[in-house]
């Protein structure tokens, strides 16, 4: 199995600003990823991004999520907002 550079790929991360997500999105912000975080923010906190907004440099874009599924909440957001 092939891998590809990260660095410069464009990644979704639902749950994002939880626990799990949250450090994923820290280890691709630091591969030089643009990430997109698609959150609810029912159990996840912004303050868990706050380190990786920090350190992106406007590669990280945060939504949340409408809705009680990802596929709709998707398609409800529409367009992604930086917040
Ligand atoms: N943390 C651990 O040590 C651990 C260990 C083993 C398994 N797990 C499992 O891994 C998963 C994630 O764990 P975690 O600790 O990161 O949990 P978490 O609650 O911190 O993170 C889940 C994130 O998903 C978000 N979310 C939930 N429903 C959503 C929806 N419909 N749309 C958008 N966002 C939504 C929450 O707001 C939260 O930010 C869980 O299923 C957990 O049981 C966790």
């Amino acid at each position: 199995m092939s891998s590809q550079p990260i660095t410069g790929q464009r990644i979704l991360v639902t749950g994002g600003a939880g626990t799990i997500g949250s450090a994923l999105v820290d280890l691709l912000v630091d591969a030089d990823a643009e990430v997109l975080v698609l959150d609810n923010f029912v159990r996840g906190l912004r303050a868990n991004l706050s380190g990786a907004a920090d350190r992106a440099g406007g590669r990280l874009t945060v939504a949340r999520a409408t809705g009680s599924s990802s596929s709709r909440a998707i398609s409800t957001t529409g367009t992604w907002s930086a917040s």
